[in-house]
Parts: C-alpha cells; sequence; structure tokens
C-alpha cells in the first residue's frame, strides 16, 4: 500500500520534473541562478527527528545553530545595524541576515529580510540551522553566503532522501543515501563565509582561513576538516587541534546498531554567554573547553633590559584565525599587570573599567572595517573595506611588545592573560531594546613569571 503511494508519487514527480526540465529548456540560463523556494510543509520538524535521533537531537538543541535565529544578541545587532540607513547597498546588506540565521524561513517565503515581522515567522523557522535544512542538502552552487542546494522531501508522509556519511543506512522512516558533501568542508565553509552582499568586502572569512591553513592538508595524517573539531567535541572533550580527538561510537538513532564513530552536533564555538542564557550550561563549559585549548602564551624576557618585554601568543589549537567569524565584534586581548618585588603595580594593561569597557591601547585581536576612506564603521552594513586584521592564523604567532618605563628589579613579577568576550560592552549597550546582562569573559590562557 505505502510503497504504491510512493512509487505514484515518485512517478508524479519526475512527469513534472520532465516539464520543468522542458519549460527551462525554452527559458534563459540564468533561471538556474534564481533562489530556491519551497513550501514550508516540506521541511520536516526537528522534534519528528528526535524520536529517533534523541541523543543527536539533545545535542543540537540549544546549540548556536539550534539558535541562529531566536539568539538575542543577533537580533538586537542586526536591528541595531538596520536603523537610519539610506544607502541602497548598505540596506540590502542590512537586511540580508535571515539567509543563514532563519535559512529554513527565508527558502519557504518568510522572513525574506529582516525588517519582515519576525514575530511571524513560523514556528519551524525559528528553530535556525535544524536537521532537515543540513540533511537534504545535495549541492553547493557558491562558497559563501550560503549557496546550499537543496532536496527536502515533502514532509512527514513522504520524507524523502536525508544525506550523511552512511552508504549502508536503511532506516524505516525516511530514505538514507551517502554523500560526500557531508564529510566536505565544503557543507560549512558555504554558511561561514560572509561577504556584503553589495560592496563584496569579506565580513567573516573562516572556511577561506581554514583553507589557507596547514590543516587542510593532502595528508591524511595531517588534515582536519571542520567537522573533524567541531563535529568530535563532546563533554570533558574538547576535540581542538591541540588535544585528542578520539572517535565517538555508538549508534545514529535510537535502537539502531553500533558504529565506530558518530559525529557529534553540539556544534560549538566560542559562544558561552547565549547557551548559557537559554539555560543550557553544559555547552556554556564546552566553549569554555574550547576556548582554553585554543591558544598559548609565552614570555620573552631577552629584551628586559631595554625596557622591553615581549610576548608571544600562538594559535595552537583553532583551525582558522582567532578570533574567528565575527572578527570586528569579537574581542581577544592580553591584560598585563607587572608588580615590583614590593607589590605596587608599575604597568597594566587591558583591564576593563567599572563599566567593563577596555581601554583603547588594549592590545586586541581582531578586523577593523571602514567606510572606503579609511574610517572605522562598526556597522557592517557600511562596511566597504578591510582596514587592519591582525588576528592570529591557524598554527601562526602574533608577537607584542610592552615597552616599560624602568629596568625591572629582581622579585618583580609579570602576569599575562589571553581573554575572550563575544564583544564589545560599548556595542552591547548601544543595542535596542532591555539592556542586557554583560557577557561573560574567559581566561583562554595564562602565564606568571617572577624575576
Ligand atoms: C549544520 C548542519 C547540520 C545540522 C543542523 C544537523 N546535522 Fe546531522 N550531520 C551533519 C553533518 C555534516 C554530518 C556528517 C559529518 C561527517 O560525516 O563528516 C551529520 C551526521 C548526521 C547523522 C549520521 C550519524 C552521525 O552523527 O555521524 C545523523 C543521523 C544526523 N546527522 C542527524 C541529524 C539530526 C537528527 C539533526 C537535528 C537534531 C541534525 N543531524 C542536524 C550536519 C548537520
Ligand atoms: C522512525 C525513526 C527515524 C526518524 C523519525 C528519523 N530517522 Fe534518520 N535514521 C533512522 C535510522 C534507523 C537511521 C540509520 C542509522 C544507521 O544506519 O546507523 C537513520 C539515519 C539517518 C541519517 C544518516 C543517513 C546516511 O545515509 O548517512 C540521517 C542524515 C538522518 N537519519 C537524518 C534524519 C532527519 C533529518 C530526520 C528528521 C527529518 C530523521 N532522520 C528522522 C531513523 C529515523
Ligand atoms: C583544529 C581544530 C579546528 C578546526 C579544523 C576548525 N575549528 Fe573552529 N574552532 C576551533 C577552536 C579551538 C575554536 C575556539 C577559538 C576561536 O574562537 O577561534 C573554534 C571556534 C570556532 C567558531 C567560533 C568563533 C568565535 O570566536 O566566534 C566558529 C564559528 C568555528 N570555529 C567554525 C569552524 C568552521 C566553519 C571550520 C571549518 C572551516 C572550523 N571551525 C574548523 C577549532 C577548530
Ligand atoms: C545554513 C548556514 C550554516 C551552515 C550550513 C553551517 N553553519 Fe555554523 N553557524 C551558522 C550561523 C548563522 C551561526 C551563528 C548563530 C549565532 O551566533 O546566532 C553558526 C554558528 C556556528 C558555531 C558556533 C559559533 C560560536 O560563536 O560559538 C559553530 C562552531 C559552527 N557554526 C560550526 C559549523 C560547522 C562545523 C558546520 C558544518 C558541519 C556549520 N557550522 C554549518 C550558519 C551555518
Ligand atoms: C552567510 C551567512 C550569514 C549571514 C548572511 C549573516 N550571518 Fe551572522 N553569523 C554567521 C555565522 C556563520 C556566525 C557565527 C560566527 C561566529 O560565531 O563568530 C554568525 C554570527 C553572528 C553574530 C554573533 C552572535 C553572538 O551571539 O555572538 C552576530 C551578532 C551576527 N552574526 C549578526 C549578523 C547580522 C546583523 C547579519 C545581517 C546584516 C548577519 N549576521 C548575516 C553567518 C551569517
Amino acid at each position: 500500500m505505502k510503497e504504491d503511494k510512493q512509487k505514484r508519487r515518485h512517478f508524479v514527480k519526475v512527469m513534472v520534473l520532465a516539464v520543468v526540465v522542458m519549460v527551462l529548456g525554452w527559458g534563459s540560463a540564468a533561471m538556474s541562478d534564481a533562489p530556491q523556494t519551497f513550501e514550508l510543509d516540506r521541511f520536516i520538524d526537528p522534534d519528528t527527528c528526535a524520536g529517533c535521533h534523541s541523543d543527536i537531537f539533545e545535542q543540537w538543541n540549544n546549540s548556536m545553530h539550534n539558535l541562529s535565529h531566536k539568539d538575542p544578541v543577533y537580533t538586537r545587532v542586526a536591528l541595531f545595524l538596520r536603523q537610519g540607513l539610506t544607502d541602497q547597498g548598505e540596506i540590502e546588506e542590512a537586511e540580508s541576515c535571515v539567509k543563514c540565521h532563519t535559512p529554513v524561513g527565508n527558502i519557504t517565503g518568510f522572513p525574506l529580510k529582516l525588517s519582515d515581522d519576525l514575530s511571524k515567522t513560523p514556528d519551524i523557522a525559528t528553530r535556525g540551522i535544524q536537521c532537515d535544512y543540513c540533511h537534504s542538502a545535495v549541492k553547493v552552487k557558491q562558497m559563501y553566503n550560503n549557496g546550499l542546494v537543496l532536496e527536502p522531501g515533502y514532509g512527514e508522509d513522504d520524507p524523502g532522501v536525508k544525506y550523511g556519511p552512511f552508504d549502508d543506512a536503511e532506516p524505516d522512516f525516511h530514505e538514507a543515501a551517502y554523500s560526500a558533501l557531508h564529510q566536505s568542508p565544503e557543507i560549512c565553509g558555504t554558511c561561514h563565509d560572509v561577504k556584503h552582499v553589495s560592496f563584496g568586502t569579506d565580513l567573516e572569512t573562516t572556511y577561506t582561513e581554514w583553507k589557507n591553513s596547514p590543516y587542510n592538508s593532502d595528508d591524511p595524517d595531517e588534515r582536519i576538516t571542520c567537522q573533524g573539531c567541531h563535529m568530535f567535541q563532546r563533554p570533558g572533550i574538547p576535540a581542538t587541534g591541540i588535544t585528542e580527538r578520539p572517535e565517538n561510537p555508538g549508534a545514529a538513532a535510537d535502537y539502531s546498531r553500533e558504529r565506530p564513530h558518530i559525529f557529534t552536533h553540539y556544534f560549538v564555538g566560542g559562544n558561552s554567554g547565549v547557551p548559557a542564557r537559554f539555560g543550557d550550561a553544559e555547552k556554556a563549559d564546552m566553549a569554555v573547553a574550547r576556548l582554553q585549548h585554543a591558544a598559548q602564551l609565552e614570555l620573552d624576557l631577552s629584551f628586559l633590559d631595554k625596557k622591553q618585554l615581549k610576548i608571544v601568543v600562538s594559535n595552537i589549537g583553532a583551525g582558522h584565525s582567532l578570533p574567528t567569524g565575527v572578527g570586528d565584534l569579537r574581542q581577544v586581548w592580553l591584560e598585563v599587570t607587572i608588580q615590583d618585588k614590593s607589590g605596587d603595580r608599575v604597568f597594566e594593561t587591558g583591564f576593563m573599567d567599572e563599566k567593563k569597557e577596555l581601554p583603547d591601547d588594549t592590545l586586541m585581536f581582531r578586523t577593523v572595517f571602514g567606510d572606503g576612506k579609511g574610517n572605522p564603521v562598526i556597522n557592517l552594513a557600511k562596511a566597504r573595506e578591510i582596514i587592519t586584521d591582525n588576528r592570529i592564523p591557524a598554527k601562526g604567532k602574533a608577537k607584542e611588545t610592552i615597552t616599560l618605563d624602568r629596568v625591572l628589579e629582581k622579585g618583580s613579577q609579570i602576569q599575562v592573560r589571553l581573554l575572550y568576550r563575544g564583544m564589545p560592552q560599548k556595542i552591547l549597550n548601544l543595542l535596542p531594546g532591555e539592556a542586557m546582562d554583560p557577557l561573560p569573559v574567559v581566561e583562554m590562557a595564562k602565564v606568571s613569571h617572577t624575576l
């Protein structure tokens, strides 16, 4: 009975396809570049997937992929950036966020732009980057601004093919097929490289940073993809470039057979604040663990007699720059204290004031965007150029020099900490809506030395 129905549906699909192909044949070639659109009911609620994939669901639930639409930091930044724009090119960029942050809504017709009434977003689309979105992907048409091409099924009655890493899965609910795309960093990279839609400025370059890094190696022992770190992490196993990344044996579905490795779905980066706001202490802790296995600090004391302290920061654990992603917002900085032998501070930098703001001379690793005339902008919709980018490349080092006003005497103490925060307090304070609690500051690394 069910098979008959499926065959019939399949026949209808083939006929429809044939007609579409004929129509397209007459039409212009440009039609294939048109954005895909689907009916909303072709996407299956993540709760349905949870019915059989309960572990994977729990991992993904409250991940930044699940929260990409609801994330209060994102929504407020987006509304803030949209305010008061008049330049058409800037407006187009400020409206484009939903393509990645609310992808199921965007591809099914609502929201098409940020200024749509987001409170009307259909429930399933509010669940962010979700199971059926990623597992319906069949190819990538461009390696930036979400170029995923999808072939979803027809809802729960006819869920279609879910693409994944196995070539021998035989689930009863949906069909399954092996997909090389899912094993490739390209499935991540197409959203994790963001270009300004009008000016072409590189706003986020996580994939390109990885592609140009030693982790993108032909040698299978050296090569680590996005999945190789981010889909091996689980509580107690940070899975970065400097830690073990042991396989995660288990079953992909409740009651299905054991396999040597099940890719985890926590998708943890540096964001501990937002999962914590949604009550997920486990994911917050995992983000802290990831940050604490990313960098190394060393002191170079050989120039102290010339009143110079050199600090070397190495990116030993991240497969891309440190920080990556929204490199204009993320703050990774050095906090330095030097005390003489009686305990008096003779030097300090990188300390937050009582408003949680950092002094302008803080040694920080970040991207600064400009308006095209060399003036820094904080609104990425206005970003026409990159003025500076001193983030630390994968397996790279940054050397910073601190100039002192004296030669340090024996007994002096030096302490350096590398700290991480999601964005400057100044920007958080500018955001519309109710005031938000300050974002957590995470200590990534620390080194101290007594002369
Ligand atoms: C951001 C995209 C993305 C999202 C969202 C996502 N997955 Fe996956 N999933 C993947 C990728 C990529 C792999 C395979 C990784 C590889 O082979 O390198 C995978 C693997 C799997 C597998 C095979 C078993 C395993 O984990 O290795 C199952 C089953 C699965 N996902 C189910 C789900 C379910 C259920 C959800 C929602 C709760 C989900 N996925 C959400 C990208 C995603
Ligand atoms: C009725 C149970 C059931 C439901 C509901 C279910 N799955 Fe599955 N799924 C399975 C089983 C069983 C497997 C096979 C596991 C294996 O072979 O190790 C599987 C395998 C997969 C795979 C791996 C496919 C491959 O070839 O690599 C993906 C991806 C997947 N499911 C995604 C989903 C998504 C997305 C949803 C929700 C839209 C979903 N599943 C709902 C039972 C289910
Ligand atoms: C060698 C391990 C490794 C690989 C490979 C890797 N990452 Fe990461 N990733 C990390 C570590 C460690 C961090 C935390 C430090 C940081 O924020 O850069 C991180 C952080 C992130 C963040 C959060 C950045 C922030 O601070 O906001 C994102 C997003 C991310 N990774 C995406 C990716 C994508 C996409 C790929 C593949 C193109 C990838 N990663 C490859 C280790 C890795
Ligand atoms: C449909 C677009 C899309 C795809 C595909 C995608 N991501 Fe993401 N990813 C996002 C967005 C958007 C966010 C940020 C959500 C937020 O912070 O509000 C994000 C967040 C993350 C984070 C957390 C960053 C942090 O600051 O903590 C990690 C880690 C990550 N993605 C890794 C991956 C990996 C690995 C893959 C491939 C298996 C992948 N992503 C595929 C869009 C995508
Ligand atoms: C091409 C996909 C894409 C588009 C379009 C996009 N983003 Fe994102 N966004 C991401 C990814 C990937 C991340 C995760 C990077 C990271 O964690 O640093 C992210 C993270 C963020 C974050 C950090 C959230 C947090 O909790 O710290 C903010 C804020 C943000 N995006 C704002 C925007 C705004 C505003 C727009 C529209 C002007 C936009 N994004 C458009 C992919 C996209």
